[in-house]
């Protein structure tokens, strides 16, 4: 027999759309039904276990189906996805870690808060290096919690006249109010990128202040999230209307290590030894490292060797290294050059 431990936590996982969680425990009493001698019970359990996996992921095909792609004129300001991710996917300090599960959990208790008139937060921003997963972190929001991933399309939104760019963005926090999901406004940064298309400070700011107003008004029950990876262009007056601010960094020597042997035992059970490919890895993002990883594992597959040796990881770690230092030395040559 199942535990009440059990019991309970298989129908509160039920409650709260845990997918991850029902599955485990509807696992562990199939577990303990095998131990018990009871092996018919525990495949007849099994079985249970593999058509609502199965009717889950068709179920959700469905629902995919009455968002479908926006229409119209919506289409040229967002394109909709319904991403798989997780975030035990990813690999994060414990402090993301930590942020990101809050706003899962408040978003999966949302009837609970709300019945203390208190609402789940929805509004974030990311902040941090390139290739840290913020856009990956949208990803898996969307696939913890079962939602639609809004991209928003800036170079849509923005144009050279201020009432067109109030008229794009109410556009999109209409459509925001009607269908339930992610938003991300992804390089929110490229709004500054307008002082190049107009010539006009003040132009920037009026549809920063439109953008203010559009966020704090809101009141829908979607997630809003702003990636960017400079902080410091974006006003004091932003930060203050998200609920909270995540901030991404370069991997430290253990995650560097974890993103690693998640990477290339994926692909070959070969032992490496991690702590030298990480500490060779200092100071590069998660994307990086990820495409060193992918180009060693590409390297044995086309020259047909048995397995991965560090010298490989080591080659591609480093050519990875100069192509990143490479593109530091070039932005930093071209700021020099506008001062
Ligand atoms: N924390 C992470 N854990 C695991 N993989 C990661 C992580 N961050 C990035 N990656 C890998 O790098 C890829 C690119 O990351 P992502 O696009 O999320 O970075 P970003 O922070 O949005 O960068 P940018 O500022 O350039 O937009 C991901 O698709 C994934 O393969
Ligand atoms: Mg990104």
């Amino acid at each position: 027999m199942a535990t009440s431990e059990q019991l309970k936590t298989i129908l509160k996982s039920y409650m709260e759309r845990d997918d991850a969680r029902f599955y485990s425990v509807a696992m562990q009493i199939a577990a303990h039904e095998a131990r018990a001698g009871h092996g018919q019970l525990a495949r007849e359990l099994r079985e249970l276990i593999d058509t609502i996996k199965t009717k889950e992921s068709r179920d959700h095909l469905k629902k995919t189906i009455p968002i479908a792609q926006p229409q119209g004129e919506l289409s040229n300001l967002l394109t909709v996805s319904y991403p798989k991710e997780k975030l035990s996917d990813m690999v994060l300090g414990p402090d993301i870690r930590g942020r990101l599960d809050r706003i899962i959990k408040e978003q999966r208790q949302m009837e609970k808060i709300r019945s203390f008139g208190l609402s789940p937060r929805r509004k974030f921003l990311l902040v941090g290096p390139p290739g840290t997963g913020k856009t990956l972190t949208a990803s898996a929001l969307a696939g913890e919690l079962h939602l639609p991933l809004f991209l928003i399309r800036l170079e849509g939104v923005i144009t050279k006249y201020m009432g067109e760019t109030a008229a794009k963005l109410r556009q999109v926090f209409d459509a925001l109010k009607r269908h339930r999901g992610i938003y991300l406004f992804d390089e929110f940064d490229s709004i500054g990128a307008m002082r190049m298309a107009t010539n006009d400070v003040g132009e920037i700011r009026r549809i920063l202040n439109s953008f203010f107003q559009f966020i704090d008004e809101d009141e829908s029950q979607s997630l809003i999230l702003a990636a960017t990876n400079h902080p410091e262009i974006l006003d004091y007056a932003l930060f203050r209307r998200f609920d909270d601010v995540v901030q991404f960094t370069l991997p430290d020597p253990m995650q560097r290590k974890d993103l690693l042997k998640n990477r290339l035992t994926a692909f070959n059970k070969t032992r490496l030894n991690w702590d030298q490919l990480a500490a060779a890895s200092d100071n590069l993002s998660h994307a990086e490292i990820t495409r060193a990883c992918e180009d060693a594992v590409k390297d044995v597959i086309i020259h047909d060797r048995d397995k991965i040796t560090e010298d490989i990881v080591l080659g591609m770690i480093n050519e990875r290294r100069q192509i990143v230092e490479g593109e530091m030395e070039r932005s930093s040559n071209q700021q020099n050059g506008r001062r």
